[in-house]
């Protein structure tokens, strides 16, 4: 069984996570908007994999007999003024994420859950890989964003970003 507090950050992750993949379909529907398809490819693929997040934990959560909330989606913020706002808040929102999947780690510790702690590791790596992949992309858009031919093969370059499914087996 899995201890209350561990159990209850654990599903609201899964809120998280759902909110994480409604925010990437937000920054996809604006880049599409904006006429740069490769970008909306990029956060399209992005909110896949956050979907894939918020079902791996709630699979772990049946797999231990835990009882599941679903509670509402806030909504995202969609208010952009830039290509690079939209970045920026990527990264801002990944480096919260990775507050959140740390706090779950540290209470698993604390009831030394070391099932929890093998299963988060994998969201440990995860995290980090995707604070690294936000950062690319504001150094690429820096680099490249306001040149128009460069802007359209970056857009290019993030149009063959492909979706697949998470190594993770439960
Ligand atoms: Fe599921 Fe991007 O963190």
């Amino acid at each position: 069984m899995l201890n209350e507090k561990v159990a209850e950050l654990l599903n609201t992750q899964i809120n998280k996570e759902f909110y994480s993949a409604y925010l990437y379909l937000a920054f996809a529907n604006y880049f599409s908007d904006e006429g740069l398809d490769g970008f909306a490819n990029w956060y399209n693929v992005q909110a896949q994999e956050e979907r894939d997040h918020a079902m791996l934990i709630r699979q772990y959560m049946q797999n231990n007999d835990a009882p599941i909330t679903f509670s509402a989606i806030d909504q995202p913020d969609t208010n952009f003024k830039s290509h690079m706002e939209v970045l920026e808040n990527g990264l801002e929102h990944e480096r919260y994420v990775t507050g959140l999947i740390n706090n779950i780690y540290a209470a698993a510790y604390d009831v030394k859950d070391f099932r929890t702690m093998q299963f988060l590791d994998w969201f440990v790596k995860e995290q980090g890989e995707e604070e690294t992949n936000a950062t690319d992309l504001i150094k690429k858009m820096n680099l490249f964003g306001s040149d128009p031919k460069s802007l359209y093969l970056l857009d290019q370059e993030l149009a063959a970003r492909t979706y697949a499914a998470p190594s993770l087996v439960l």
